[in-house]
Formats: structure tokens, C-alpha cells, sequence
């Protein structure tokens, strides 16, 4: 695995979830969720188990109205932030496919 850069760290705020389209080397870009919370910075693809199609409504709208979640906007399923289970909807009991991510040097890097 290698660290592919997605955005130096201030970029992201606490509980802020943000979309990334990153390309590693072998050239199959990648649409990722990253979400930082509790000091933790965690990345996602971003495809709902459900259909598999991305979970915003609007770029970087990935929350749900009360902050606790991150929503699929299409059926409404919750995930939690931090392992991104979904606790709530058509896809309850499956989760979001995590990427495994570090920050180094203040970068936030994805490793694919
Ligand atoms: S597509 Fe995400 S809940 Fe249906």
C-alpha cells in the first residue's frame, strides 16, 4: 500500500465530512468520504451498500441534519462516523467500505 494524498488536515474541521476524488497510481480514481470527529480522521468509498451510489445531495453534504451521522441522501440510511456502520435504514447492519487513512506530517493521506 501506498499513501495517496487527499488534503492537508485543516481542511477539515472537526465533525466535517468532506468528498475526494483521488487518483493512485494505477489509475482508477478513487470517491471517498472523509470525516474527522473526536480528533479521529476516518475515510470511506463513497458508495452506499445499498444501491452504490454516492451517499450526498449536495458536494460535501454527507451529514444528517442533527450531526450524528453520515446520511445516504437517496433512502436516508445513517452510518457512524467512526466505523461507518449503518445503524439505520434499507442497508441496517452493513457498512461503508473503509479505507485505511493516516495523517503524517499534517497531510491527510489514503492507503491504496
Ligand atoms: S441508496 Fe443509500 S439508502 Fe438507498
Amino acid at each position: 500500500m501506498i499513501g495517496v494524498r487527499v488534503c492537508i488536515l485543516d481542511d477539515l474541521q472537526e465533525k466535517d465530512a468532506r468528498g475526494f476524488r483521488v487518483t493512485p497510481p494505477d489509475g482508477e480514481v478513487l470517491s471517498l468520504i472523509v470525516v474527522r470527529k473526536d480528533g479521529e480522521v476516518y475515510a470511506y468509498r463513497n458508495h452506499c451498500p445499498h444501491t452504490g451510489i454516492n451517499l450526498e445531495w449536495q458536494p460535501d453534504q454527507f451529514f444528517d441534519p442533527g450531526g450524528g451521522f453520515l446520511q445516504c441522501a437517496t433512502h436516508g440510511a445513517l452510518f457512524r462516523p467512526e466505523d461507518g456502520y449503518c445503524v439505520r435504514g434499507p442497508c441496517a447492519g452493513d457498512s461503508l467500505e473503509a479505507v485505511p487513512v493516516r495523517v503524517d506530517n499534517g497531510e491527510i493521506l489514503v492507503l491504496v
